[in-house]
C-alpha cells in the first residue's frame, strides 16, 4: 500500500491519525476535508493537516449539493429518527464518502480511512457507502485498530509536535448546515440536565426575546425555496433560518436514542432551521394531501428516515420511496407563518397556493343536502353498534 486517502475535520483525533497512519502503514496520506457547512476555517485546516504530515489536502465545498440533493430530500420525507432527530449527522456521511472515493480514484490510492470510533453510527454509514461505491479500496479506521483513549491521544500529540488545543470542550461534536450534535462527557449521564456550554447555536430560551417573532416560509413542490417573502438559494435559506430561529432559543433537542450498532445513548442537538423547516412541511402537507395519502407517506417517511439513520443510504429501496414522496410532493407548494417564542415553535397560519383542500373539500360540502349526513353515519357506524348491541361480560 502507498497511499491512503484520509477524510480529516482539523480536530485532535484525526490529526493524530494522520501520523499514526504514516508511521503504522509507512503510506502518504492525502487528507480530504469536505464542507457540509460545519463553518471551520478551511484554510487553517489545509496548514494544520500538510503540517502534521499529510503528503496533500483537499478542500470540497459541497454545501450546495448537500443542502439541494441530501438536506431538501429529508425535508420532503419529514425526516425526523425516533420523533426527534433530523439526521443532520447522518444525511452527511454518504455525501463525504462520494467525495473521499473521487478523491481516492484520482490519486490511485489503495485505501481509504476515516476517524470513526467502534462503537457508533458514523463507521456504519462511512463504510457501507465506501464498499457499494468502491468495493476494491481497503477501508481503515484507526479508531478502531488502535483504541487510544484521549489521555493516550495528547500524550502522543505532545510527543510528535501535534498542536493541542487549548480550550477543549469536554464533548464529541459534529457540525454541519442541518445542525450540530453532542455527545460524551455530561451528556453520558442521561438524568443530568445539558451544561449551557452545550450549546452553541441556540441561546438559552429564558435568555431569548420577550417579544415573539414571527417568521414566513415559502415551499415549492414541497422544496422550500422563500423565507419572509423573499425568495433564496438552499444554503442562504438554512444558514439564515439557524440563526433566526436560535435566537429564540429553538432548536435544541435532548433525547434518548437508539443506534444502529444497538446501544442506546444520550443525545443532544442543535437544529433549528431543520426542526423549523420539518415542521413547516408538515403542516403543510396537512393542506394539500388527502388524509389516506397522509396515513401512507407517514410509513414511507419512517422507512426511508430508517435508511439514512442506519447507514443505507445506498440500498435502492431509498430511491423507490423517493419516487414515491417525489410524486406526492407536486401541489405541496404554499406559505407557512410560524411563531418563535423562547425556545418553542408554533405553525399559527398556512396557505396553500395551488391546491387547498380544506377550502376545496368546504365548498363540495356545501352543495351536499345535509340531511344525507344521517344516513352516511348509519352506515359507518354499523359494525361499532353491531357489536355493542351484543356486549358480552368481557366486553364490557
Ligand atoms: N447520534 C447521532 C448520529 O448517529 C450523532 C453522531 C454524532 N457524531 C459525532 N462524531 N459526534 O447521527
Amino acid at each position: 500500500m502507498e497511499k491512503v486517502v484520509f477524510a480529516y475535520s482539523g480536530g485532535l483525533d484525526t490529526s493524530v491519525m494522520i501520523r499514526w497512519l504514516i508511521e503504522k502503514y509507512d503510506v502518504d496520506v492525502v487528507t480530504v476535508t469536505v464542507d457540509v457547512g460545519q463553518q471551520e476555517d478551511l484554510k487553517a485546516i489545509e496548514e494544520k493537516a500538510l503540517k502534521v504530515g499529510a503528503s496533500r489536502h483537499y478542500s470540497i465545498d459541497a454545501r450546495k449539493e448537500f443542502a439541494e440533493k441530501f438536506l431538501w430530500a429529508s425535508v420532503k420525507a419529514n425526516a425526523l429518527y425516533q420523533g426527534k432527530y433530523p439526521l443532520s449527522t447522518a444525511l452527511s456521511r454518504p455525501l463525504i464518502a462520494s467525495k473521499l472515493v473521487e478523491v481516492a480514484r484520482k490519486e490511485k490510492a489503495e485505501a481509504i480511512a476515516h476517524g470513526c470510533t467502534g462503537r457508533g453510527n458514523d463507521q456504519v454509514r462511512f463504510e457501507v457507502s465506501l464498499k457499494a461505491l468502491a468495493p476494491e479500496m481497503k477501508i481503515i479506521a484507526p479508531v478502531r485498530e488502535w483504541n487510544l483513549s484521549r489521555e493516550m491521544e495528547i500524550a502522543y500529540a505532545r510527543e510528535k509536535g501535534i498542536p493541542i488545543p487549548v480550550k477543549d470542550k469536554p464533548y464529541s461534536i459534529d457540525q454541519n448546515l442541518w445542525g450540530r450534535s453532542v455527545e460524551c462527557g455530561p451528556l453520558d449521564d442521561p438524568a443530568v440536565e445539558p451544561p449551557e456550554d452545550a450549546f452553541e447555536w441556540t441561546v438559552q430560551p429564558e435568555k431569548a426575546p420577550d417579544t415573539p417573532q414571527y417568521i414566513t416560509l415559502g415551499f415549492d413542490n414541497g422544496v422550500p425555496v422563500a423565507l419572509n417573502g423573499r425568495e433564496m438559494e438552499a444554503v442562504k435559506l438554512i444558514e439564515e433560518l439557524n440563526s433566526l430561529a436560535g435566537r429564540h432559543g429553538v432548536g435544541r433537542i435532548d433525547h434518548v436514542e437508539d443506534r444502529t450498532v444497538g446501544l442506546k445513548t444520550r443525545e443532544v442537538y442543535e437544529c433549528p432551521a431543520a426542526l423549523t423547516l420539518i415542521e413547516a412541511h408538515r403542516d403543510l402537507e396537512k393542506l394539500t394531501l388527502t388524509r389516506s395519502e397522509l396515513t401512507f407517506k407517514h410509513l414511507v417517511d419512517l422507512e426511508w428516515t430508517w435508511l439514512v439513520y442506519s447507514g443505507l443510504w445506498v440500498d435502492p429501496l431509498r430511491r423507490e420511496l423517493e419516487a414515491f414522496i417525489e410524486e406526492s410532493q407536486k401541489g405541496v407548494t404554499g406559505e407557512v407563518k410560524i411563531k418563535l417564542f423562547k425556545g418553542s415553535l408554533s405553525v399559527v397560519g398556512r396557505k396553500a397556493l395551488t391546491r387547498d383542500l380544506s377550502l376545496t373539500t368546504r365548498r363540495l360540502a356545501e352543495a351536499i343536502d345535509q340531511t344525507l349526513a344521517k344516513g352516511f353515519i348509519e352506515h359507518w357506524g354499523l359494525q361499532a353498534v353491531a357489536r355493542s348491541l351484543g356486549k358480552t361480560e368481557e366486553d364490557r
